[in-house]
């Protein structure tokens, strides 16, 4: 026997131990990016987001416009947080309204979801980043439950309607989601952006310079009355019917949205989104958004920046909901890919440009 086949067969142990090492890692990460298994991972959820809109667009809420205003604090929220947005009297904001349809060619009429995203950027560099819907909660505990509702909630091709024993299954996982799945089926829609109501849904908190923490949940409530919008009238609807309409007011005058904070009180759930807090607890209102002009998205002002709701300033925390923690990478994965998309120069009407005949 050679003296290298000697060595071999001396280092055949710990050979062995460092390729059974390996093979743990490997498996443990294939199964964490959601390669293995049937986990549902950020990706994976992205990956069951099917789309069939050119690059360089958001895979959801594809169809939008940007914003710019100035949000103006009214000094009720710097007695719960040292942020600067507090105490500063004016801080730049930059927004974006959008449908809750996930291709930018839908009409206007096709989801009752309309959405506002907005970062403010407070003179010390600090940002706030938020990505709002008008609904005032989230339909399940978890991440995972959305997408059993999305399933479950498919018209079979059959029918036309959902398989009753899927949704009924779903609705025995996650019974928190018939109250949110009734209240959709009843809800007005919005006639325009200017009059809706846009809820961030889950908990932060505030924090003081003495470190006590306030859990709260913000939405923005407007100004303008609340107008639903009839089936005749969505019937009727041009394509671009919302956007056109805030476009419009916008050019007679400014539209404003007060910022609520409702504030917990103990024991309230900080880590469901599915659980709205009684009405009753205090309310204050943290300043006053004012949108000043709309102008298009593919300019790159918003249409570049991811809206991330865990980006926050100083003197506000994240709560341990999951569904945040969640949106923070399904996010990251859409922002990753229209952004190379458009860095690759892929992108055709995303960023303005026709596509080649
Ligand atoms: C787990 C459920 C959810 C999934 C899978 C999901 C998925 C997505 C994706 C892929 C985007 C595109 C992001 C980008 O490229 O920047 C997006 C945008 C958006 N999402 Fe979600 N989302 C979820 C929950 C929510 C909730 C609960 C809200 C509101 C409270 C919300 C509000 C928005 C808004 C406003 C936008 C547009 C942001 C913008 O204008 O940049 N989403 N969503």
């Amino acid at each position: 026997m050679k003296i290298g086949d000697m060595d071999l067969k001396r280092s055949w142990p710990a050979l062995a131990g460092i390729a059974a090492v390996v093979a743990v890692l490997a498996t443990g990460f294939a199964w964490t990016s959601g390669l293995l298994g049937q986990r549902v991972t950020s990706t994976t959820f992205l990956e069951d987001i099917p789309h069939d809109f050119p690059a360089g667009y958001r895979r959801a809420h594809g169809k939008g416009v940007c914003f710019e205003g100035v949000f103006r604090s009214s000094g009720a929220a710097a007695k719960y947080s040292d942020a600067r947005v507090f105490t500063q009297p004016a801080t730049r904001a930059i927004g974006r309204f959008s449908i809750g349809n996930m291709s930018p060619y839908a009409a206007d009429n096709s989801t009752s979801t309309v959405s506002m995203a907005m970062m403010l950027t407070a003179d010390n560099g600090q940002q706030w980043r938020m990505k709002m819907n008008n609904e005032p909660y989230f339909v399940t505990r978890d991440a995972p439950g959305f997408l059993a509702m999305v399933k479950a909630t498919a018209p079979d091709p059959a029918t036309g309607k959902p398989d009753p024993q899927q949704l009924g299954a779903f609705l025995k996982a996650y019974p928190e989601a018939r109250k949110y799945l009734e209240a959709d089926a009843v809800k007005p829609w919005a006639s325009s952006f200017a009059g809706a109501t846009f809820y961030a849904i889950h908990a932060y908190y505030l924090v003081a310079g003495d470190g006590q923490r306030q859990a709260m949940r913000w939405s923005l409530r407007p100004h303008a009355p609340f107008a639903a919008w009839s089936v005749d009238e969505r019937a009727r609807a041009s394509h671009d019917a919302l956007f056109d309409e805030v476009a419009q007011r916008l050019k007679k005058s400014p539209l404003y949205w007060d910022m609520m904070m409702q504030l917990a009180a103990p024991g309230d759930p900080v880590n469901d989104p599915s659980q709205p807090w009684p009405q009753t607890r205090l309310q204050i209102v943290a300043g006053t958004l004012e949108v000043q002009r709309v102008f298009d998205q593919t300019d790159g002002m918003c249409r570049d920046i991811n809206f991330d709701p865990t980006l926050i300033p100083a003197g506000m925390a994240l709560s341990n909901d999951p569904v945040l923690a969640t949106r923070a990478g399904i996010y990251a994965h859409s922002y990753n890919a229209r952004l190379h998309e458009i860095g690759y120069g892929n992108a055709t009407d995303a960023v303005g440009k026709k596509a080649p005949q």
